[in-house]
C-alpha cells in the first residue's frame, strides 16, 4: 500500500535528492515561505547564497535575485522556478543607459541597488540593498559624486539619511511600492491614530511619511522607514495594538509570525507583486524535478558584476 505524500514533503524529498537549498524572499506566498530552508530580504539571502554548502541553490524570488546568487556562487547550479519572474524596477535601466549616464559623470562612483540585471551590476562600482544602502553610501568618501540607481524613492531616502547633496538619482520606481501612496497612508493613519507605521523606502509614500511626521500628521516616534529585514527586527519589539505596513503584502506573513501581540495591517492591501507571486508550489516541484529554469550568465558579465556584489557583501561584515 502506498501513502500519498503532501507537496511540501515532495519538495523536501526532491531538495534532498538534488542537494539543493531553497531560499525564499519575504514577498513570496506564505506556502512557499513555509517550505523554504531560509526566508529573508535580498541582503540576507545573498549572504546565505554565498556561504551555502549545497551544490544547488533554488531561488524563490525574482530573476535578479537568482542572478545575484549565481554571481556569488558561479560554480553552483542556481535555479528559479520560472525565469519569467522579472522586476519592473530592474527593467527601468539597462547597461547601455547606465554607460551613457556614466559618460556624463566620469568622476562618479556608481551605486546600484541589487534590483538590477547582472549586466547593469557589471557597470556599477558597488551594489546595495535597502538594508545597507545608507551604509554603502557612507563608505564612499564625502567628496566623491555618486550615481545612485535605479529607485528614486530609495535614492531620496539615502540622500536624506546621509545628508549628502552630491548624489544623482535615476528616476526608476517599482510599480508595487510606488503605488502605496501618501493618500493611502494618511487615510489608514486617520482610521487608526495609535498605530505604529512601518514604511519600506521604495514606497511612493516614504518621503510623505517623513513630511507628514514633520508637520505632526504622523507620530514621528512611531514612524519607521525600514527595509524588510529592518521591519522584522522592529516588529519583534512592538507592543502597540496595530502596525500599518507599507510594502508588498507578502511581508505580513513573517511579521505576524514574529509578533502575535500586534495586528499587522497593509497600508495598501492591493500591493502585491505579480512577479513574486509567479512562484507556485507546482512550479517549485517542476523546478526540483526538471532542474529548470537554470540561471546562466556570460563569463565577462559574471566577473565584473561579482566585484560590485562582493564589495557590498563585505561592507558591514
Ligand atoms: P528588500 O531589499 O528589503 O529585500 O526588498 C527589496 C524588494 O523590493 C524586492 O523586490
Ligand atoms: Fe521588483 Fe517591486 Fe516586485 Fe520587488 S516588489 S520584485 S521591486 S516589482
Amino acid at each position: 500500500m502506498t501513502t500519498a505524500i503532501s507537496w511540501q514533503e515532495e519538495i523536501r524529498r526532491l531538495a534532498q535528492e538534488r542537494d539543493a537549498v531553497i531560499l525564499a524572499h519575504n514577498y513570496q506566498e506564505p506556502a512557499i515561505q513555509d517550505v523554504a530552508d531560509h526566508v529573508g530580504d535580498s541582503l540576507a539571502l545573498s549572504r546565505i547564497a554565498a556561504s551555502t554548502d549545497a551544490s544547488t541553490i533554488v531561488f524563490c524570488g525574482v530573476h535578479f535575485m537568482a542572478e545575484t546568487a549565481k554571481l556569488l556562487s558561479p560554480d553552483k547550479t542556481v535555479l528559479i522556478p520560472t525565469a519569467q519572474a522579472g522586476c519592473s524596477l530592474a527593467d527601468t535601466i539597462d547597461a547601455d543607459q547606465l554607460r551613457a549616464w556614466k559618460a556624463e559623470h566620469p568622476d562618479a562612483v556608481v551605486v546600484a541597488y541589487v534590483n538590477t540585471s547582472a549586466a547593469v551590476k557589471a557597470e556599477a562600482d558597488v551594489c546595495c540593498t535597502s538594508s545597507n544602502a545608507v551604509e554603502v553610501v557612507n563608505s564612499i568618501p564625502a567628496d566623491r559624486p555618486i550615481l545612485f540607481l535605479p529607485d528614486q524613492f530609495l535614492g531620496a531616502h539615502v540622500r536624506r539619511q546621509t545628508g549628502r547633496d552630491n548624489i544623482e538619482v535615476w528616476m526608476g520606481e517599482c510599480h508595487v511600492h510606488a503605488g502605496i501612496s501618501a493618500a493611502d497612508l494618511r487615510a489608514q493613519v486617520a482610521a487608526d491614530p495609535e498605530a505604529e507605521v512601518l514604511v519600506h523606502p521604495e514606497c511612493g509614500c516614504a518621503s510623505s511619511a517623513i513630511w507628514l511626521a514633520g508637520v505632526g500628521d504622523l507620530p514621528s516616534e512611531r514612524t519607521h522607514i525600514l527595509s524588510t529585514a529592518g521591519m522584522l527586527d522592529t516588529a519583534r519589539g512592538l507592543t502597540a495594538k496595530t502596525a500599518l505596513v507599507a510594502t508588498e503584502i507578502g511581508m505580513l506573513h513573517q511579521l505576524r509570525k514574529v509578533n502575535q501581540r500586534t495586528t499587522f495591517l497593509p497600508v495598501n492591501p492591493k500591493a502585491s507583486c505579480r512577479f513574486m507571486k509567479m512562484i507556485t508550489p507546482e512550479l517549485l516541484v517542476r523546478c526540483l524535478r526538471q532542474g529548470r529554469d537554470e540561471i546562466q550568465l556570460p563569463p565577462e558579465v559574471v566577473e565584473r558584476a561579482r566585484r560590485s556584489v562582493e564589495r557590498m557583501v563585505a561592507i558591514g561584515k
